[in-house]
């Protein structure tokens, strides 16, 4: 489904004013990403899902994180602005209408996945780096900034550049193709 549309965004004062726009974090958020969270490396490659917790601050690792709780200083560093980037590509969609039949039109997001997919793909074939911005699509002063009309929704954006250091190093897990796979009938 072509259900997307795509603003390109390279001009500086725009791309400055949407990153100096605070991005909250909410509690929902840190307390679903807990239920990924490993506390060891060993724990991590036996789950063969999710994240090791060292990989966020200190008070995102208890299962009952309260935004209330934390101090100054984490609380600023959490809204901290979106980091420059030379390009920044912002995919919008229309949800009032829906791919034929799909109920909460399920296709249709599905089809915004392929779209972050390839562009992602394409990118890393181009040796231009990718990263995903969820966060940008709850802001409604981007959309007022970037002229988007009121019917149409943030679906993600992505910040495009040449990197200019590597990626810090993390332990990265996947479950192995047998633990997802069942041969002719589920389970098996
Ligand atoms: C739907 C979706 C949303 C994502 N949103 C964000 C995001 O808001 N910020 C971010 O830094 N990365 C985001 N990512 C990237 C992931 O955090 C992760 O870096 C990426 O999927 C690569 O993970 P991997 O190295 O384990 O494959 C998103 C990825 C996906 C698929």
């Amino acid at each position: 489904m072509q259900n997307f549309e795509i603003v390109v965004v390279d001009d500086r004062k725009t791309l400055k004013a949407i990153g100096s726009l605070e991005r909250p974090i909410s509690e929902a958020f840190i307390r679903e990403n807990y239920q990924q969270l490993s506390f060891s490396e060993e724990e991590l490659l036996k789950k063969k899902t999710g994240l090791l917790a060292t990989m966020f601050p200190p008070s995102w690792r208890t299962p009952d994180f309260r935004l209330d709780k934390i101090g100054e200083e984490e609380l600023a560093a959490m809204r901290r602005p979106l980091p420059t980037s030379p390009v920044l590509l912002v995919v919008v969609y229309d949800p009032s209408r829906r791919a034929p039949a799909s109920e909460g039109d399920f296709l249709g997001i599905v089809s915004l996945g392929c779209v972050m997919q390839n562009m992602w793909l394409a990118a890393e074939s181009m040796g231009i780096g990718l990263q995903i911005v969820s966060s940008l699509s709850s802001e409604p002063e981007v959309k007022g900034i970037l002229g988007i009309p009121d019917d149409l929704t943030i679906a993600f954006s992505c910040r495009l550049g040449y990197p200019i250091s590597e990626p810090a190093k993390h332990l990265r897990v996947r479950r192995d193709v047998r633990d997802f796979t069942h041969q002719n009938r589920f389970g098996d």
